[in-house]
């Protein structure tokens, strides 16, 4: 055994399945990525992102990228009976709480039914070890900071935290019934280069760029803890190795919080764009938004000490390096030209 492993990765040319593709091939592991490029932003960045993940391929084989949807079990089934796999990593999702109150029914198809699929798919195969995303939105209106795993999240205030929740559920059966070893990840507000260009990072800078009025919704008081994308990717990587070491003896489950463990204002998050941009916002305040929570902001000791997750990128460091990418990669591409209006 010469330390390669092969993963199947679901999202794979999304914002942070793309990255992770990239740290997987750096380090010499084998990848299926799985995605059915959903055109809820552009087809074209996704398409992008692929090729930029197939480049760095070594050789044939080591990115095989299998278009598919979640919600059809035998495609999923074909691409996971590709290779003998040693893990799954599952990010493909509906993401964002503005939409899911527009389309419940498909954020529930997607992330409760489509986790199920591939659980089930898992388990029929014999690939033992699942990483799977979910969100620090399960935490809602939770008041106590900072969140810790331990918090009950029996109250989310969006449909899509609402099946973030019962992708963990789900997934904790599947440890329970059938010896999976299951890490349920809670990102928080992950951020950099690729970035989804829904995102706020991504939208203001848009806006400032081009003169155009940025919305934030409330005082600019509400705060986030931002992680940056290659400490993300880090620990989804620990979060593998540690769900493989679990199967070969005995099976893991747990939940981890992976954040930077500091927060930031919206206030001081556009003071930042605004120094590294070289412009001044132009701001206009709106109400908080239905769904939104105040603050987010992780307790990241369970992954510090189970996964050796040691975030490195510091808000100011992580959102120079994501104007610099802007600038020099995203500006001008026509899917960043095409966007609509930015808030
Ligand atoms: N970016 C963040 O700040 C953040 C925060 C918390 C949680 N998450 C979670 O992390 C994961 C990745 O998020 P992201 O920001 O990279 O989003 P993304 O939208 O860039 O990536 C998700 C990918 O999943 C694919 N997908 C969607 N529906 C699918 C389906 N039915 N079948 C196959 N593929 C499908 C999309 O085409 C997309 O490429 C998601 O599960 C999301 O909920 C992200």
């Amino acid at each position: 055994m010469d330390g390669t492993l092969n993963i199947f990765l679901t999202g794979a040319a999304g914002f942070i399945g793309s990255n992770t593709a990239e740290a997987l091939i750096r380090q010499g592991h084998r990848v299926v990525g799985f995605d059915n490029l959903v055109p809820v932003y552009s087809v074209a960045k996704k398409r992008h992102n692929l090729d930029i993940v197939q480049g760095l391929a070594a050789g044939v084989g080591q990115f095989v990228f299998a278009e598919g949807d979640l919600g059809h079990p035998e495609v999923l089934r074909k691409a996971m009976s590709r290779e003998p796999f040693d893990a799954v990593i599952h990010l493909a999702a509906m993401a964002g709480v503005q939409p899911s109150i527009a389309d419940p029914r498909l954020y529930s198809a997607v992330n409760i039914d489509g986790t199920l699929n591939v659980l089930e798919c898992a388990r029929e195969l014999g690939i033992r070890a699942v990483v799977a995303a979910s969100s620090s939105s399960v935490y809602g209106s939770n008041t106590k900071l900072p969140f810790s795993e331990s918090d009950a999240v029996d109250h989310p205030i969006s449909p899509y935290a609402a099946t973030k929740k019962a992708g963990e559920l789900i997934a904790h059966t599947y440890h329970h019934l059938h010896g999976l070893s299951v890490a349920n990840l809670r990102f928080f507000t992950v951020y950099g280069p690729r970035q989804r260009p829904d995102l706020a990072i991504y939208k203001f800078t848009r806006a400032m760029l081009s003169g155009k009025e940025i919305t934030l919704y409330g005082d600019g008081s509400s705060s986030r803890d931002y992680t940056f994308i290659d400490d993300c990717v880090d620990g989804i990587l620990g979060a593998m190795h540690w769900t493989i070491a679990g199967s070969r003896s005995t099976p893991r489950y747990d939940i981890f919080n992976l954040g930077e463990s500091q927060t930031v204002s919206l206030l001081e998050l556009v003071s930042i764009l605004e120094r590294n941009l070289g412009v001044t916002a132009k701001r206009r305040h709106a109400d908080y938004l239905p769904g939104d929570v105040v603050a987010t902001f992780a307790d990241i000791s369970r992954a510090r000490a189970a996964l050796r997750y040691d975030p490195k990128v510091k808000i100011e460091e992580g959102l120079r390096r994501f104007c610099e990418w802007y600038l020099r990669e995203e500006q001008g591409k026509p899917w960043e030209i095409q966007q609509e209006s930015a808030s």
